[in-house]
């Protein structure tokens, strides 16, 4: 497995063998080429498993910034629904991890809504824990019928001082 941040040709090929409405990988790999977050793919052989943001800039919400303002977020955490329970979601969170130590960003962060206790797990297992602080996050989203739904979503921080560790 190879993981790596999206690229312009990578991003051809993700929206042509993982197409997801509403323009998700293009969103992620626009807002990416900014700066502001990593926009993480994992490949085999040419086919795209699962994806990660790391947003360096942290949480979108407000209560996580005031409570947590040095953190890094690992978000939007997907995997192929065929390719899931095989490590892929470890090695994106892994890579993400990594790739905040070389810049010196020990406190990562993650976010898990109450209906989500197999993420929960998994989270939990590497070493994330319970903040009690739920951050709020407001978005727009489109079904694969091409309707957009608006959702205010409540996620619980989880956090982990990878210096720690
Ligand atoms: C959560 C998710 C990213 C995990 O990816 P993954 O590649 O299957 O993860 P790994 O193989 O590294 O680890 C497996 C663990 O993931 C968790 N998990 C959650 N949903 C799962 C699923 N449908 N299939 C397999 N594992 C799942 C479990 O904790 C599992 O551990 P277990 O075997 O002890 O139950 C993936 O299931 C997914 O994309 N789910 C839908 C989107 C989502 O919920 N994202 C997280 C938002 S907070």
């Amino acid at each position: 497995m190879g993981l790596r941040p999206c690229t312009a040709a990578d991003l051809t090929v993700l929206t042509e063998k993982w197409p997801v409405p509403g323009g998700v990988h293009e969103a992620h790999a626009s807002n990416a080429a900014h700066g502001s977050s990593d926009y993480l793919v994992a490949w085999r052989d040419g086919e795209p498993l699962g994806s990660a943001v790391i947003r360096w800039t942290g949480f979108v919400g407000a209560e996580g910034r005031v409570a947590h303002p040095d953190a890094v977020e690992i978000c939007h955490l997907q995997v192929r629904p065929e390719h899931r329970g095989r490590g892929v979601g470890t090695a994106l969170i892994a890579e993400s991890e990594r790739r905040a130590e070389e810049r010196g960003r020990l406190l990562l962060a993650v976010k898990v809504g109450e209906d989500n206790p197999g993420a929960r797990r998994l989270y939990e297992r590497l070493g994330y824990r319970a903040t009690g602080t739920v951050d709020v996050s407001e978005y727009d989203w489109v079904d694969d019928d091409g309707r957009t739904h608006h959702t205010i979503e409540r996620d619980e921080i989880l956090l982990q001082d990878i210096a720690t560790e």
